[in-house]
């Protein structure tokens, strides 16, 4: 396709035919209403309360007040012409203390949107696990202990039970690297925890809820069902034996502890090297492979940006470029490219590399989806009441090429999910970062379409007269 569209004139990525575009939100990122009709606390709650964990103290308290404005958030999708949201439901709002009593009006809440969503044509994805684990489980162990994990698989019974008649495509986790590393080793995270290798426990028992919630939604009858992992293209500073030694680390803890696994029926076989046979540990039973390796319909893969690594005397101070595990190394940004707010580097070819790695390491890699990909700008609402963010045109497109590319090159990818939808609550760097094809005025939650919206629909137009 040659033609261009919409204030920044970028050509459109030609797509192939049946190519879903769709958007991805995220509860606490969105939602608010933390303490209404019923929600229980999550991890989050408590961590984004306590002081020092999140830039300027922000919190998902009130977030975009999606509970109570969603009607305009999917007139807001309707009008961009998705044909898919990608949402995660709020594991606390419907079991306010993760397991027992159901709360009716969190589960009614979901069943409004679901329905708004059909009415306007656009099908629904639903993210079971995206980071807010009610805190009652937390204070009985959270990830580290295996409960946690038969705690999911009830949770999902109920959801598929109750939601599994529309929802198109079913995600178990999001970003679980995120959620054990991040969570109980960095503790930049919600839990805050610091231990270190300790997580390897939470890691494995994500993966067990993952399994074992596969196997509810199967019962049920899911139709499309994945997983989301947030897999980098890792880039080794030099030639050098040791910094290769490190890449090889670094491939191990970023990306083979999942994908291993997930899609081959094997632990990594760096492990041992690796965390020097601590993650042989006694929270693996026999059978938990064939668990975790049930087939799935789809794999979810997350980017936004490529890491370089390097062996341990590169150390750094900077908490953004150090690993979760002390697994010897550290990461480095030689990346001369423009930078997104996040201080991510933009480089689109590195998607390519990836999901090209990806179809070549696993014979049976299933459907890729990319379930998240967007960019941080800052651009305000001008004057005219416009938001220019040219940059964020310019990523969007680049990276959707990265990925027909791919596809070129023999990679079964089905659909792109543009992270994301609004301005939102980005975790502990709170409302300082916009992902948004919309803008939200914080204070006083008013969503303004950006330029970017505008080229996205032009895009999704374009791409449906065509195909
Ligand atoms: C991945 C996470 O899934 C999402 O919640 C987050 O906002 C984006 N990355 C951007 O950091």
């Amino acid at each position: 396709m040659t033609n261009t569209c919409g204030p920044a004139a970028h050509p459109f990525p030609d797509l192939p035919a049946g190519f879903r575009l769709g958007a991805a939100t995220a509860a606490y990122q969105i939602e608010g209403a933390h303490d209404q009709d019923g929600r229980g606390p999550s991890i989050w709650d408590t961590f984004s309360h306590t002081p020092g964990r999140t830039l300027g103290g922000d919190t998902g308290d009130t977030a975009c007040d999606h509970y109570h404005r969603y009607s305009e958030d999917v007139a807001l999708l309707r009008e961009l012409g998705v044909d898919s949201y990608r949402f995660s439901l709020a594991w606390p709002r419907l079991l306010p203390q993760g397991t027992g009593p159901v709360n009716r009006k969190g589960l009614d809440f979901y069943d409004r949107l679901i329905d708004e969503l059909l009415a306007a044509g656009v099908a629904p994805a639903v993210t079971l696990y995206h980071w807010d684990l009610p805190q009652a489980l937390e204070d009985r162990g959270g990830w580290r202990v295996r409960e946690t994990a038969e705690a999911f698989a009830a949770y999902t019974a109920l959801a598929a039970e109750r939601y599994g008649d529309r929802v198109e495509r079913w995600i178990t986790l999001n970003e679980p690297y995120c959620s054990a590393f991040v969570g109980y080793a960095e503790g930049r995270h919600a839990p805050g925890a610091e231990e270190g290798r300790g997580a390897l426990a939470a890691a494995h028992h994500l993966l067990v809820g993952h399994g074992l919630a596969v196997r509810e939604l199967r019962a049920a009858g899911a139709r499309e069902v994945g997983i989301t992992l947030n897999l980098d293209r890792i880039h080794t500073a030099s030639a050098l034996p040791e910094d290769r030694a490190a890449l090889r680390r670094a491939e191990v803890l970023h990306n083979e502890v999942w994908t291993e696994p997930l899609l081959a029926g094997r632990y990594p076989a760096h492990e041992a090297e690796t965390w020097a046979g601590l993650a042989d540990g006694p929270w693996r039973l026999p059978g938990d492979l064939e668990l975790i390796g049930a087939p799935l319909d789809f794999l979810g893969v997350n980017f936004y940006r490529p890491i370089t690594v390097a062996d341990a005397p590169h150390r750094t101070d900077d908490p953004e470029l150090r690993t979760a595990v002390d697994i010897g190394l550290t990461e480095l940004n030689p990346y001369r490219t423009r930078h997104t707010t996040m201080g991510w580097p933009v480089v689109p070819e590195a998607l390519t590399e990836l999901l090209c790695g990806l179809h070549a390491r696993y014979p049976h890699l299933p459907p890729v989806w990319i379930t998240e990909n967007g960019c941080a700008e800052l651009d305000p609402v001008g004057p005219d009441g416009v938001v220019h963010d040219a940059k964020r045109i310019d990523y969007l497109a680049d990276h959707l090429t990265a990925v027909t590319d791919a596809i070129a090159a023999g990679v079964d990818i089905r659909g792109y999910y543009v992270w994301s939808l609004l301005d939102n609550y980005e975790w502990a760097r709170g409302y300082s970062q916009r992902f948004g094809l919309v803008h939200i005025d914080q204070d006083t939650l008013t969503r303004t379409p950006k330029d970017s919206y505008h080229w996205y629909r032009g895009l999704i137009t374009a791409h449906r007269a065509r195909t």
